[in-house]
Protein backbone atom coordinates (compact mmCIF):
# COMPACT_ATOMS: atom_id res chain seq x y z
CA UNK A 1 0.00 0.00 0.00
CA UNK A 2 1.06 3.46 -1.15
CA UNK A 3 1.74 5.87 2.05
CA UNK A 4 -0.63 9.00 2.41
CA UNK A 5 -0.39 11.49 -0.15
CA UNK A 6 1.15 14.59 0.85
CA UNK A 7 -0.78 17.68 1.31
CA UNK A 8 -1.15 20.50 -1.28
CA UNK A 9 2.45 22.53 -1.57
CA UNK A 10 0.38 25.73 -0.28
CA UNK A 11 0.12 24.30 2.95
CA UNK A 12 3.80 24.02 2.98
CA UNK A 13 4.26 28.07 2.83
CA UNK A 14 1.97 29.51 5.62
CA UNK A 15 2.07 29.23 9.11
CA UNK A 16 -0.14 29.06 12.01
CA UNK A 17 -0.99 32.06 13.48
CA UNK A 18 1.43 33.10 16.61
CA UNK A 19 -1.72 35.06 18.04
CA UNK A 20 -3.80 32.21 18.34
CA UNK A 21 -0.84 29.75 19.63
CA UNK A 22 -1.01 32.10 22.26
CA UNK A 23 -4.26 31.35 23.15
CA UNK A 24 -4.50 27.56 23.06
CA UNK A 25 -1.24 27.62 25.15
CA UNK A 26 -3.04 29.84 27.83
CA UNK A 27 -6.26 27.61 26.83
CA UNK A 28 -4.44 24.26 27.78
CA UNK A 29 -3.07 25.99 31.21
CA UNK A 30 -6.47 26.63 32.37
CA UNK A 31 -8.37 23.62 31.67
CA UNK A 32 -5.07 22.54 33.57
CA UNK A 33 -6.56 24.79 36.76
CA UNK A 34 -3.64 27.17 36.71
CA UNK A 35 -4.87 30.95 37.32
CA UNK A 36 -3.56 32.29 33.97
CA UNK A 37 -4.05 35.72 33.45
CA UNK A 38 -4.51 36.32 29.37
CA UNK A 39 -3.36 39.20 27.94
CA UNK A 40 -3.30 37.44 24.55
CA UNK A 41 -6.79 38.10 23.29
CA UNK A 42 -7.80 40.27 20.45
CA UNK A 43 -10.87 40.36 21.09
CA UNK A 44 -13.66 42.66 23.26
CA UNK A 45 -14.35 40.98 26.79
CA UNK A 46 -16.83 42.92 26.72
CA UNK A 47 -20.80 41.40 26.06
CA UNK A 48 -22.62 41.97 22.58
CA UNK A 49 -25.27 44.89 23.41
CA UNK A 50 -28.40 43.96 24.30
CA UNK A 51 -30.30 45.18 21.78
CA UNK A 52 -28.07 43.21 19.00
CA UNK A 53 -28.18 40.27 21.25
CA UNK A 54 -32.16 40.51 21.47
CA UNK A 55 -32.74 41.06 17.23
CA UNK A 56 -30.59 37.86 16.84
CA UNK A 57 -33.16 36.06 18.94
CA UNK A 58 -36.11 37.50 17.06
CA UNK A 59 -34.47 36.39 14.26
CA UNK A 60 -34.35 32.63 15.49
CA UNK A 61 -38.09 33.10 16.77
CA UNK A 62 -39.21 34.51 13.38
CA UNK A 63 -37.51 31.05 11.48
CA UNK A 64 -35.00 33.60 10.08
CA UNK A 65 -33.16 30.72 9.68
CA UNK A 66 -32.55 29.85 5.95
CA UNK A 67 -30.42 30.15 3.35
CA UNK A 68 -29.36 34.28 2.73
CA UNK A 69 -28.07 35.95 -0.66
CA UNK A 70 -24.43 34.65 -0.56
CA UNK A 71 -23.23 38.34 -0.96
CA UNK A 72 -25.62 38.95 2.16
CA UNK A 73 -29.12 40.63 2.98
CA UNK A 74 -30.03 43.54 1.21
CA UNK A 75 -31.14 45.18 4.01
CA UNK A 76 -27.40 44.81 5.69
CA UNK A 77 -25.84 46.08 2.92
CA UNK A 78 -27.81 48.94 2.37
CA UNK A 79 -27.24 49.20 6.10
CA UNK A 80 -22.99 49.05 5.79
CA UNK A 81 -23.48 51.89 2.69
CA UNK A 82 -25.75 54.18 5.62
CA UNK A 83 -23.18 53.61 8.57
CA UNK A 84 -20.44 54.89 6.00
CA UNK A 85 -22.26 57.83 4.63
CA UNK A 86 -22.97 59.32 8.40
CA UNK A 87 -19.82 58.49 9.53
CA UNK A 88 -17.45 59.23 6.48
CA UNK A 89 -19.53 61.06 4.32
CA UNK A 90 -19.04 58.76 1.54
CA UNK A 91 -21.47 56.81 -0.56
CA UNK A 92 -21.84 53.75 -1.65
CA UNK A 93 -23.94 51.32 -3.58
CA UNK A 94 -25.07 47.85 -2.29
CA UNK A 95 -23.66 46.39 -5.65
CA UNK A 96 -20.51 47.60 -3.87
CA UNK A 97 -21.14 46.01 -0.69
CA UNK A 98 -19.94 42.03 0.51
CA UNK A 99 -20.70 40.74 3.94
CA UNK A 100 -18.45 38.28 4.96
CA UNK A 101 -17.94 35.96 7.86
CA UNK A 102 -15.44 38.68 9.94
CA UNK A 103 -12.94 41.15 8.77
CA UNK A 104 -10.49 38.17 7.71
CA UNK A 105 -12.74 36.52 4.94
CA UNK A 106 -13.14 40.01 3.94
CA UNK A 107 -9.69 40.47 3.25
CA UNK A 108 -9.03 36.81 2.39
CA UNK A 109 -11.72 37.25 -0.45
CA UNK A 110 -9.99 40.69 -1.91
CA UNK A 111 -6.99 39.02 -1.93
CA UNK A 112 -7.91 35.50 -4.10
CA UNK A 113 -9.39 37.89 -6.61
CA UNK A 114 -6.83 40.74 -7.08
CA UNK A 115 -3.90 38.83 -6.66
CA UNK A 116 -2.17 36.10 -9.64
CA UNK A 117 0.62 33.37 -8.44
CA UNK A 118 4.02 35.75 -8.74
CA UNK A 119 2.18 39.19 -7.92
CA UNK A 120 3.81 41.14 -5.15
CA UNK A 121 1.87 42.84 -2.52
CA UNK A 122 3.28 45.91 -0.56
CA UNK A 123 2.59 46.03 3.14
CA UNK A 124 3.41 47.18 6.62
CA UNK A 125 5.11 45.57 9.45
CA UNK A 126 5.00 44.87 12.30
CA UNK A 127 1.45 43.74 11.24
CA UNK A 128 -1.65 41.23 12.11
CA UNK A 129 -0.55 37.74 11.20
CA UNK A 130 -3.29 37.02 8.25
CA UNK A 131 -1.97 39.74 5.85
CA UNK A 132 1.40 37.95 4.87
CA UNK A 133 -0.10 34.18 5.06
CA UNK A 134 -3.28 35.06 2.85
CA UNK A 135 -0.83 37.02 0.78
CA UNK A 136 0.92 33.57 0.18
CA UNK A 137 -2.29 31.13 0.05
CA UNK A 138 -3.14 33.70 -3.22
CA UNK A 139 0.33 32.15 -4.38
CA UNK A 140 2.20 35.99 -3.70
CA UNK A 141 4.52 37.44 -2.35
CA UNK A 142 4.86 39.76 0.85
CA UNK A 143 6.76 42.76 0.17
CA UNK A 144 7.19 44.07 4.26
CA UNK A 145 7.89 47.31 5.36
CA UNK A 146 9.13 48.53 7.85
CA UNK A 147 7.37 51.24 10.47
CA UNK A 148 9.65 52.07 12.96
CA UNK A 149 8.81 52.65 17.34
CA UNK A 150 10.38 55.59 17.54
CA UNK A 151 7.57 57.18 15.28
CA UNK A 152 5.36 55.78 16.77
CA UNK A 153 5.04 52.79 14.24
CA UNK A 154 3.58 55.48 11.57
CA UNK A 155 3.53 53.55 8.03
CA UNK A 156 5.58 56.34 6.24
CA UNK A 157 4.26 57.21 2.45
CA UNK A 158 7.56 57.10 0.85
CA UNK A 159 8.57 53.20 2.64
CA UNK A 160 5.54 52.09 1.29
CA UNK A 161 6.20 53.98 -2.45
CA UNK A 162 9.66 53.09 -2.57
CA UNK A 163 8.69 49.44 -2.10
CA UNK A 164 6.23 49.37 -5.43
CA UNK A 165 7.95 47.61 -8.53
CA UNK A 166 6.18 46.54 -11.47
CA UNK A 167 5.33 43.20 -10.13
CA UNK A 168 3.05 45.38 -6.92
CA UNK A 169 -0.62 44.39 -7.56
CA UNK A 170 -2.07 45.24 -4.29
CA UNK A 171 -0.69 47.60 -1.28
CA UNK A 172 -2.21 46.68 1.87
CA UNK A 173 -2.61 48.86 4.93
CA UNK A 174 -4.42 48.35 8.29
CA UNK A 175 -5.36 51.03 10.26
CA UNK A 176 -5.71 51.28 13.11
CA UNK A 177 -2.96 48.88 13.49
CA UNK A 178 -2.90 45.62 15.10
CA UNK A 179 -0.12 44.79 17.02
CA UNK A 180 0.89 48.52 17.00
CA UNK A 181 -2.21 50.92 17.89
CA UNK A 182 -1.01 53.26 15.25
CA UNK A 183 -2.94 54.99 12.35
CA UNK A 184 -1.39 56.24 9.14
CA UNK A 185 -1.89 59.93 8.54
CA UNK A 186 -3.93 61.31 6.43
CA UNK A 187 -1.85 63.20 4.12
CA UNK A 188 0.27 59.31 4.14
CA UNK A 189 -2.85 57.90 2.80
CA UNK A 190 -3.69 60.28 0.50
CA UNK A 191 0.04 60.26 -1.30
CA UNK A 192 -0.08 56.44 -1.43
CA UNK A 193 -3.97 56.48 -2.76
CA UNK A 194 -2.59 59.27 -5.48
CA UNK A 195 0.38 57.01 -6.20
CA UNK A 196 -1.39 53.71 -6.25
CA UNK A 197 -3.67 55.77 -8.89
CA UNK A 198 -1.03 56.93 -10.78
CA UNK A 199 0.93 53.23 -10.91
CA UNK A 200 -2.70 51.33 -11.36
CA UNK A 201 -2.15 49.63 -8.37
CA UNK A 202 -5.13 48.27 -5.64
CA UNK A 203 -5.41 49.44 -2.20
CA UNK A 204 -6.86 46.75 0.14
CA UNK A 205 -7.16 48.95 3.77
CA UNK A 206 -7.98 46.73 6.94
CA UNK A 207 -10.64 49.16 8.90
CA UNK A 208 -11.35 46.36 11.37
CA UNK A 209 -10.35 48.55 14.67
CA UNK A 210 -11.96 51.80 12.91
CA UNK A 211 -14.41 52.51 15.17
CA UNK A 212 -11.59 52.39 18.32
CA UNK A 213 -9.79 55.68 17.64
CA UNK A 214 -9.20 57.52 20.88
CA UNK A 215 -8.69 60.84 19.98
CA UNK A 216 -10.03 63.76 17.85
CA UNK A 217 -7.63 63.02 14.98
CA UNK A 218 -8.69 63.63 10.97
CA UNK A 219 -8.71 59.55 9.88
CA UNK A 220 -11.43 59.63 7.18
CA UNK A 221 -9.51 56.99 5.11
CA UNK A 222 -12.59 56.10 3.39
CA UNK A 223 -13.41 59.72 1.95
CA UNK A 224 -9.79 59.96 1.23
CA UNK A 225 -9.61 56.74 -1.00
CA UNK A 226 -12.94 57.19 -2.55
CA UNK A 227 -11.60 60.56 -3.74
CA UNK A 228 -8.55 59.87 -5.22
CA UNK A 229 -8.28 56.07 -6.19
CA UNK A 230 -12.21 55.16 -5.64
CA UNK A 231 -12.17 52.02 -8.51
CA UNK A 232 -8.61 50.75 -6.86
CA UNK A 233 -9.55 50.83 -3.29
CA UNK A 234 -11.47 48.10 -1.37
CA UNK A 235 -11.83 48.57 2.50
CA UNK A 236 -12.93 45.81 4.69
CA UNK A 237 -14.87 46.11 8.11
CA UNK A 238 -15.86 44.25 10.62
CA UNK A 239 -18.74 44.15 13.51
CA UNK A 240 -16.55 42.10 15.25
CA UNK A 241 -14.25 45.04 17.62
CA UNK A 242 -16.45 48.08 17.53
CA UNK A 243 -19.53 45.87 18.86
CA UNK A 244 -17.99 42.96 20.80
CA UNK A 245 -19.27 40.36 18.26
CA UNK A 246 -16.55 38.40 17.47
CA UNK A 247 -17.79 34.99 17.65
CA UNK A 248 -20.87 35.90 15.30
CA UNK A 249 -18.67 36.60 12.39
CA UNK A 250 -19.31 39.31 10.44
CA UNK A 251 -17.63 42.03 8.49
CA UNK A 252 -17.97 43.04 4.96
CA UNK A 253 -15.72 44.56 2.31
CA UNK A 254 -16.52 47.88 0.54
CA UNK A 255 -15.04 48.63 -3.00
CA UNK A 256 -15.50 48.63 -7.02
CA UNK A 257 -18.57 46.41 -8.00
CA UNK A 258 -16.59 44.10 -10.18
CA UNK A 259 -14.32 43.37 -7.40
CA UNK A 260 -16.96 42.74 -4.76
CA UNK A 261 -19.35 40.90 -7.39
CA UNK A 262 -15.65 38.81 -7.97
CA UNK A 263 -15.85 38.37 -4.03
CA UNK A 264 -19.47 37.13 -4.21
CA UNK A 265 -18.80 34.50 -6.91
CA UNK A 266 -16.12 33.29 -4.85
CA UNK A 267 -18.08 33.37 -1.33
CA UNK A 268 -20.91 31.59 -3.31
CA UNK A 269 -18.52 28.63 -3.87
CA UNK A 270 -16.87 28.39 -0.39
CA UNK A 271 -18.60 29.34 2.45
CA UNK A 272 -21.72 30.98 0.87
CA UNK A 273 -23.94 33.59 3.57
CA UNK A 274 -22.67 34.70 6.65
CA UNK A 275 -24.97 32.95 9.38
CA UNK A 276 -27.86 34.16 8.89
CA UNK A 277 -29.29 35.42 12.64
CA UNK A 278 -25.86 37.07 12.76
CA UNK A 279 -26.79 38.91 9.64
CA UNK A 280 -29.56 40.28 11.93
CA UNK A 281 -27.48 40.68 14.70
CA UNK A 282 -25.48 43.00 12.81
CA UNK A 283 -28.11 44.93 10.94
CA UNK A 284 -29.37 45.76 14.66
CA UNK A 285 -25.33 46.78 15.56
CA UNK A 286 -25.05 49.19 12.35
CA UNK A 287 -28.66 50.50 12.55
CA UNK A 288 -29.46 50.87 16.28
CA UNK A 289 -27.63 52.91 19.25
CA UNK A 290 -24.37 53.42 18.71
CA UNK A 291 -23.66 54.34 22.63
CA UNK A 292 -22.37 51.07 23.20
CA UNK A 293 -19.63 51.47 21.26
CA UNK A 294 -18.37 54.54 22.68
CA UNK A 295 -18.65 53.47 26.17
CA UNK A 296 -16.66 50.19 25.59
CA UNK A 297 -14.26 53.02 23.62
CA UNK A 298 -14.29 55.10 26.81
CA UNK A 299 -13.37 51.84 29.03
CA UNK A 300 -10.91 50.41 26.63
CA UNK A 301 -8.82 54.25 27.08
CA UNK A 302 -8.82 54.36 30.60
CA UNK A 303 -7.67 50.86 30.52
CA UNK A 304 -4.97 52.25 28.41
CA UNK A 305 -3.69 54.87 30.36
CA UNK A 306 -3.47 53.15 33.79
CA UNK A 307 -1.46 50.02 31.95
CA UNK A 308 0.82 52.80 30.60
CA UNK A 309 1.74 54.16 33.53
CA UNK A 310 1.92 50.73 35.70
CA UNK A 311 4.27 49.50 33.06
CA UNK A 312 6.19 53.07 32.97
CA UNK A 313 7.27 51.91 36.39
CA UNK A 314 10.09 50.11 34.42
CA UNK A 315 12.12 51.42 32.37
CA UNK A 316 13.03 48.59 30.56
CA UNK A 317 9.25 48.70 28.80
CA UNK A 318 8.76 50.72 27.01
CA UNK A 319 6.00 52.22 24.57
CA UNK A 320 4.19 54.53 23.37
CA UNK A 321 0.58 55.10 24.08
CA UNK A 322 -1.22 53.61 20.62
CA UNK A 323 -3.83 56.45 18.98
CA UNK A 324 -6.32 52.92 18.37
CA UNK A 325 -7.70 49.59 18.75
CA UNK A 326 -6.65 48.08 22.23
CA UNK A 327 -2.99 46.76 22.67
CA UNK A 328 -0.01 47.95 23.81
CA UNK A 329 3.01 47.16 22.09
CA UNK A 330 5.97 46.95 23.96
CA UNK A 331 9.76 47.09 23.51
CA UNK A 332 11.69 44.76 25.74
CA UNK A 333 14.58 44.59 24.53
CA UNK A 334 16.04 46.44 27.45
CA UNK A 335 13.97 43.80 29.53
CA UNK A 336 16.06 41.05 27.60
CA UNK A 337 19.01 42.52 28.03
CA UNK A 338 18.48 42.86 31.71
CA UNK A 339 17.15 39.21 32.42
CA UNK A 340 19.60 37.45 29.63
CA UNK A 341 16.31 36.23 27.93
CA UNK A 342 17.32 35.75 23.98
CA UNK A 343 14.20 36.75 22.24
CA UNK A 344 11.04 38.41 22.46
CA UNK A 345 9.35 34.77 21.68
CA UNK A 346 11.33 32.96 24.77
CA UNK A 347 10.20 36.08 27.01
CA UNK A 348 6.85 34.98 26.11
CA UNK A 349 6.85 31.65 26.36
CA UNK A 350 8.86 32.01 29.82
CA UNK A 351 6.11 34.28 31.47
CA UNK A 352 3.77 31.84 30.80
CA UNK A 353 5.58 28.89 32.60
CA UNK A 354 6.70 31.22 35.21
CA UNK A 355 4.13 33.72 36.01
CA UNK A 356 1.40 32.22 34.46
CA UNK A 357 0.89 35.68 32.51
CA UNK A 358 -0.17 34.73 28.46
CA UNK A 359 1.29 37.50 26.13
CA UNK A 360 1.72 37.85 22.35
CA UNK A 361 5.34 37.64 21.09
CA UNK A 362 6.56 40.42 18.87
CA UNK A 363 7.65 37.64 16.26
CA UNK A 364 4.10 36.61 15.83
CA UNK A 365 3.64 40.37 13.92
CA UNK A 366 7.25 40.28 12.27
CA UNK A 367 8.72 42.35 15.11
CA UNK A 368 11.08 40.83 17.23
CA UNK A 369 12.16 42.34 20.13
CA UNK A 370 8.23 43.57 20.95
CA UNK A 371 5.24 41.97 23.52
CA UNK A 372 1.72 42.59 22.66
CA UNK A 373 -0.75 43.38 25.40
CA UNK A 374 -4.36 43.14 24.86
CA UNK A 375 -5.90 45.71 27.64
CA UNK A 376 -9.66 44.05 26.40
CA UNK A 377 -10.23 42.44 29.42
CA UNK A 378 -11.07 43.96 33.08
CA UNK A 379 -8.94 46.30 34.90
CA UNK A 380 -8.48 43.28 37.76
CA UNK A 381 -6.73 41.39 35.68
CA UNK A 382 -4.88 44.01 33.88
CA UNK A 383 -3.51 45.26 37.58
CA UNK A 384 -2.65 41.42 38.25
CA UNK A 385 -1.11 40.96 34.56
CA UNK A 386 1.16 44.10 35.24
CA UNK A 387 2.64 42.82 38.47
CA UNK A 388 3.22 39.87 37.26
CA UNK A 389 5.45 41.08 33.94
CA UNK A 390 7.30 44.02 36.67
CA UNK A 391 7.35 40.68 38.97
CA UNK A 392 8.96 38.54 36.56
CA UNK A 393 11.42 40.85 34.96
CA UNK A 394 12.90 41.66 38.30
CA UNK A 395 12.72 38.49 39.35
CA UNK A 396 15.03 37.12 36.49
CA UNK A 397 17.29 40.18 36.36
CA UNK A 398 18.47 38.96 39.74
CA UNK A 399 19.02 35.26 38.83
CA UNK A 400 21.05 36.28 35.58
CA UNK A 401 23.21 38.58 38.20
CA UNK A 402 23.36 35.81 40.35
CA UNK A 403 24.28 33.33 37.85
CA UNK A 404 26.64 35.43 36.24
CA UNK A 405 24.43 35.09 32.47
C1 LIG B 1 -5.97 43.80 12.04
C2 LIG B 1 -7.09 42.82 12.02
N1 LIG B 1 -7.79 42.69 10.89
C3 LIG B 1 -8.79 41.81 10.80
C4 LIG B 1 -9.15 41.03 11.88
C5 LIG B 1 -10.27 40.07 11.67
O1 LIG B 1 -11.27 40.17 12.60
P1 LIG B 1 -12.70 39.56 12.29
O2 LIG B 1 -12.53 38.51 11.25
O3 LIG B 1 -13.16 39.01 13.59
O4 LIG B 1 -13.53 40.70 11.79
C6 LIG B 1 -8.44 41.11 13.07
C7 LIG B 1 -8.74 40.25 14.22
O5 LIG B 1 -8.03 40.13 15.15
C8 LIG B 1 -7.39 42.05 13.14
O6 LIG B 1 -6.69 42.21 14.26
Amino acid sequence: MKGTPALAERMGKILTSGTLQVALDADRLRRQGVDVVDLGAGEPDFPTPVHVKAAAIAGIESNFTKYTPAAGIAELKQAVCDRYQQDYGVRYDTSEVIVTAGGKQAIFNAMEVLLNPGDEAVTHTPCWPSIPEQVKLAGAKPVLVHAHAEDGFEVAADAIIGALTPRTKVIILNTPCNPTGALISEEALAAIGEEAARRGIWILVDLCYERLIYDKVPHNVCRILSERARDLAVMAGSASKAYAMTGWRCGWAIGPAPVIAACGVLQSHSTSNVCSITQRAALAALTGPQAPVKEMLEEYRVRRDRLHEWLSQDPRLTCRKPGGAFYLFLNVVGALEATGIRTSAEFARTLLDDARLALTPGEAFEAPGFIRISYATSMDRLREGATRLLEFVRRRERTAVATGA
